[in-house]
């Protein structure tokens, strides 16, 4: 197993009437993080989960909770997330609210001075020279891999360069960043997003929907990709 590999189970593909048993089994199957999909109906065109329903989570499971906020005023919610229970916490560049790259800085700082780990999502038509002002405020770089807003759909192959960049900037100026790929991963695209440098891999159809010993599988599987 490539320990610096790290596989994220989304939620959104998750039975809502029973999370807490859905966090559960993510847990024993290996899951090492629960990613969080937080949808306003503003930012993106569906609605899922605010602050009340994550401190239950954080209530629910020891994993680090991967909460990433499809909205538009993430500067008003972040800090309510963070205090709700988040470990990392990322946020779309292309938010509304946050119209300057000042705001973007000292959202991502305000994040990390609430203990949590910050990240910059990307939409697909986004390029990663947007998120390079802030590597060094972030911990993690979010990658979309489909358009945000809805689970199950198929992976934009045109990102792998996108993921690349981001690498090789990530490199170049010697950060440990962490670089996340969201949307249609199964275990042939996480292992192109592997070999274009990502590491953690969320998944929601592929992982959520099976039985307990094939979410395992499948779990493992992802563990074990290499470069
Ligand atoms: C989409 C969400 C994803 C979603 C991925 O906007 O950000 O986290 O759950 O679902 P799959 O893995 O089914 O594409
Ligand atoms: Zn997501």
């Amino acid at each position: 197993m490539n320990m610096n590999l790290r596989v994220a189970p989304s939620l959104l593909s998750a039975d809502f009437a029973r999370l807490g048993d859905e966090i559960a089994r993510a847990a024993l199957a290996g899951a090492d993080y629960i990613h969080v999909d937080v949808m306003d109906g503003h930012f993106v065109p569906n609605i899922t989960i605010g602050p009340p329903v994550v401190r239950c989570l954080r209530r629910a499971t020891n994993l680090p909770l991967d909460v990433h906020l499809m909205i538009d005023r993430p500067d008003i919610y972040a800090p309510q997330f963070a205090d709700a229970g988040a470990n990392f916490i990322t946020i779309h560049v292309e938010s509304p609210s946050l119209d300057s790259s000042h705001k973007i800085s000292s959202l991502l700082t305000t994040i990390r001075s609430l203990g949590v780990k910050p990240g910059i999502v990307l939409k697909p038509r986004t390029p990663a020279d947007a998120a390079f002002p802030y590597l060094d405020l972030c911990d993690m770089v979010l990658v979309m891999t489909v358009e945000p807003g809805f689970g199950g759909q198929a992976f934009m192959h045109n990102m792998l360069p996108k993921i690349a960049a981001l690498r090789a900037e990530a490199q170049r100026r010697n950060l440990a960043l962490d670089i996340e790929v969201d949307g249609g991963i199964d275990l042939s695209t996480a292992q192109l997003c592997c070999a274009h440098g990502a590491n953690v891999f969320v998944a929601g159809t592929f992982l959520f929907g099976q039985s307990d010993q094939e979410m395992a599988a499948r779990i493992a599987a992802l563990h074990n990709l290499s470069p």
